[in-house]
């Protein structure tokens, strides 16, 4: 579960049809932490962006109504247009109906409510999880990458519910410590309630340096506390991730060469070979 350094180019070395091939029913992956700024939405986009380019056939899920996921892939959401949100304010709605292509071959999208107002809405934790049970998504996707609004709330729950992994980016200074370690206690009680089938991807180190000494030791920590093989190779600090989230573009389409795109492209060969029995 830990890969090598990052290393090589972004375009991946694994047949994209022989992993197709080789994919189970659907996977769902919710991306999670707490504390906002932790690199949620940059690890969603980008490793959504990834495993596309793997060859996975991926729906990026936008849980956070500040809308960031649309942002980062260049797609502009009209008042009215369907969202994700709807299965949480109107029994009716259909996810499907939320779901796009964008400009990304292999990523389609289903963007987030803007003007849900989180804390509001059906307080049922398995709204998602009944909806991605609908066959259509199974039929057309192999992986679900939810992103996860900076809270412990009903939204949460429904992605923990509906996963079948967390993955969790964090950035190693002593306050995500803490955050984590809210957060596990959260993922612990769905997983002797809602989802005993849940399962903890890894914590992705964001922004990781080594020679900070406050990273390493975070990091060290983290490894100490949850096991070393669970934390994963880290995503470098890379000022083409945030340009090329502000240009609507997955880093490696934008920057190809860049640390970020090669960071996520391991970080994407590692889960991949992870997801595939
Ligand atoms: N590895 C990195 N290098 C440089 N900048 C980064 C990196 N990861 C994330 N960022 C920047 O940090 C900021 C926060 O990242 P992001 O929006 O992904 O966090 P988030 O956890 O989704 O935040 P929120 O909780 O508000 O949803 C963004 O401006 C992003 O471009
Ligand atoms: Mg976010």
């Amino acid at each position: 579960m830990n890969p090598a350094a990052p290393s090589g180019g972004v375009s991946g070395s694994v047949s994209a049809a022989a992993q197709t091939a080789a994919h189970p029913a659907l996977q769902v992956i919710a991306v999670c932490n707490r504390k906002g700024g932790a690199g949620k939405t940059t690890t969603a986009v980008n490793l959504a962006a990834e495993m596309a380019a793997l060859g996975w056939r991926v729906l990026l899920l936008d849980l956070d109504s500040q809308g960031h996921c649309a942002v980062g892939l260049g797609v502009k959401v009209q008042a009215r247009e369907p969202t994700a949100h709807a299965i949480f304010s109107n029994p009716q709605a259909s996810l499907l109906d939320a779901v796009r292509d964008t400009a990304f071959a292999g990523l389609a999208l289903a963007p987030a409510d803007q003007l849900f107002e989180h804390g509001s809405g059906l307080r049922d934790e398995l709204l998602l999880a009944r909806a991605l049970a609908e066959p259509a998504f199974a039929e057309r996707f192999d992986l679900v990458i939810v992103d996860t609004p900076p809270s412990l709330d009903v939204l949460l729950l429904n992605a923990l519910s509906a996963a079948h992994w967390v993955l969790v980016p964090f950035v190693p200074h002593p306050l995500s410590f803490e955050g984590v370690r809210q957060l596990m206690r959260v993922l612990f009680k769905v997983m002797s309630k809602q989802n005993p089938g849940l399962k903890l991807l890894g914590f992705l180190p964001m922004m990781s340096a080594d020679h900070i000494r406050q990273h390493r030791s975070t990091t060290g920590d983290m490894a100490r506390q949850f096991g070393a093989p669970r934390v994963l190779a880290g995503i470098r600090n890379d000022i083409k991730l945030a340009e090329a989230f502000a240009l609507g573009q997955p880093t490696r389409n934008y920057a190809p060469s860049s640390r970020g795109a090669q960071d996520y492209a391991a970080l994407a060969l590692c889960l991949s070979q992870l997801l595939t029995p």
